[in-house]
């Protein structure tokens, strides 16, 4: 059910839970201020306890109350990439956020959204805790129907159209004394090597050891269709394929086109919404075009797609 600003602030304050567009997915909101709406993410995601949620803000001023020290460097990355699809870990002051939106840890997530409307809304509201707008281990929204595909018709959906980034925040957190990658995002490493003076490594979880950010724990992005990750010599089990404009696939197949191999940002905008096709059209099983560049966005699309069909 598509909601106005208006209805959307007042359904916030009274303690809802609302769909909210950002520039990199679709959010599920709850004011950070009640307690039980943020209780009613977690059981409405399915999402596990132990996944903190981000907090979204509408400039750094509203960090002074919660965080307790500013990591080297982030001034110059809030000045460069804020309002915008960067996530910043920073330490916070004990008893002050609820320990649900934290998972009880002794940070959290930090994120000025780059949307007018959600700007708009923080304004109003105060800051928001946002986790993306999807059941647990589904494909993000990207779109205000995605949102009401997976919770209903009637669950009510700030309407800001399609996100034009299509991919999640990049988090950042600093540790020692470098700041390192926790999710690959619509920022890909380079772009923060001029602004901090080298590229941040990706940290991936080993096997069996806690990942930093809790949610690369979980099972994520997944169509019900199976994906074969570009494997040819699996071609033929598929009915659906996913691939790129300037390529031919096999006739006799459901093609769905992700963009251009020379328009990443094309490519990230369709992404979720491809996989969410596989399953309107009860797709079982999709080949992917895994057969595109390795540097910038493309390494988030290439870790989106992996995550998506690995079982
Ligand atoms: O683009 C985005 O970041 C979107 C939009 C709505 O802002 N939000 C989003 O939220 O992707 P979510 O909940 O789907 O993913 C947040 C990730 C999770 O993997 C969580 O574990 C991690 O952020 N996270 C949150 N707080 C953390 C913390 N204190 N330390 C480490 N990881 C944290
Ligand atoms: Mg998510």
């Amino acid at each position: 059910m598509r909601i106005d600003l208006t209805e959307a602030i007042k359904r916030l304050s009274a303690g809802e839970v609302v769909g909210v567009p950002t520039e990199t997915v679709y959010g599920l909101a709850a004011s950070l201020s009640k307690q039980a709406a943020i209780q009613q993410i977690f059981s409405l995601k399915g999402r596990p306890a132990n996944n903190p949620l981000i907090i979204h803000i509408a400039d750094t001023s509203q960090l002074y109350p919660f965080v307790n020290n500013f990591p080297e460097g982030f001034e110059q990355l809030s000045k460069a990439f804020w309002p915008g699809p960067l996530t910043l870990i920073l330490p916070i002051k004990p008893n002050i956020i609820f320990p649900i939106v934290t998972a009880n840890l002794p940070t959290a997530g930090f994120r000025i959204p780059n949307h007018p409307l959600t700007k708009q809304l923080i304004k109003a509201i105060g800051p928001l805790v946002m986790p993306s707008a999807n059941l647990s281990g589904r494909p993000s929204a990207t779109l205000p129907e995605h949102v009401e595909d997976d919770f209903g018709a009637d669950f009510p959906v700030l309407d800001g159209g399609a996100c034009t980034k299509g991919l999640e925040s990049t988090i950042l957190a600093f540790n020692e004394d470098a700041w390192s990658i926790l999710r690959q995002g619509s920022l890909a490493p380079e772009d923060f090597t001029p602004i901090l003076g080298y590229s941040p490594e990706v940290i991936i979880a080993k096997k069996g050891e806690l990942p930093q950010c809790p949610g690369q724990l979980f099972r994520h992005y997944a169509p019900k269709a199976k994906l074969i990750l570009g494997d040819f010599s699996k071609v033929k089990e598929a009915d659906h394929f996913i691939g790129f404009t300037e390529r031919k696939y096999p006739e006799g197949k459901k093609i769905h086109l992700l963009g251009s191999l020379s328009n990443p940002h094309e490519v990230a905008g369709n992404l979720y919404k491809v996989l969410r096709q596989l399953d309107e059209e009860n797709a079982k099983t999709a080949w992917v075009d895994m057969d595109f560049p390795s540097e910038g966005l493309w390494q988030t699309i290439a870790e989106r797609l992996n995550k998506a069909g690995s079982v």
